[in-house]
């Protein structure tokens, strides 16, 4: 086994199917799983996805990631635009963090333009949709492979 690879998804991310899908489009986590999986097919990586709405919960996967996981692919959602502590986790974290929104927030409400958590991305994908979770695998693969 080459490693494994943590997607970690906030609040309200469970909703996307039919959460304004006019912004997130109208497909499920569970789709962007098994595309991600299809990735990895043949390179040795597990996928583990995952998802909360509570902040501590997220905080503690990433806390066990420190030890279980090569990479962490992150959506924090709405914690983007607030959670130091959040932040503060992904800093113990020695591997590369992505972050990726579905939609660009840099183009919608003022108050969503900044992420906390990029201080400490490697990189982060905007607006590419739910296909940023599979751009970020790839970007993984090529960082670990
Ligand atoms: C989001 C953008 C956030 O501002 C929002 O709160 C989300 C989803 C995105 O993927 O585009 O819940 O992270």
């Amino acid at each position: 086994m080459a490693g494994r690879i943590l997607v970690l998804n906030g609040p309200n991310l469970n909703m996307m199917g039919t959460r304004e899908p006019e912004i997130y489009g109208t497909e499920t986590l569970a789709d962007v799983e098994k595309r991600c999986l299809t990735l990895l097919d043949g390179t040795g990586f597990e996928l583990d996805f995952k998802q909360s709405n509570h902040e501590g919960e997220l905080v503690d996967r990433i806390q066990q990631a420190i030890e279980a996981h090569q990479a962490i692919i992150i959506n924090p959602a709405a914690y983007s635009h607030s959670s130091i502590a959040i932040l503060d986790a992904l800093k113990m974290f020695s591997g590369p963090v992505l972050e990726v929104h579905i939609s660009n927030i840099h183009h919608r409400e003022a108050f969503r333009h900044k992420s906390l958590v990029t201080a400490r991305a490697n990189g982060v994908i905007a607006g590419f949709g739910m296909q940023g979770y599979e751009l970020a695998v790839q970007r993984v693969l090529r960082l670990l492979g």
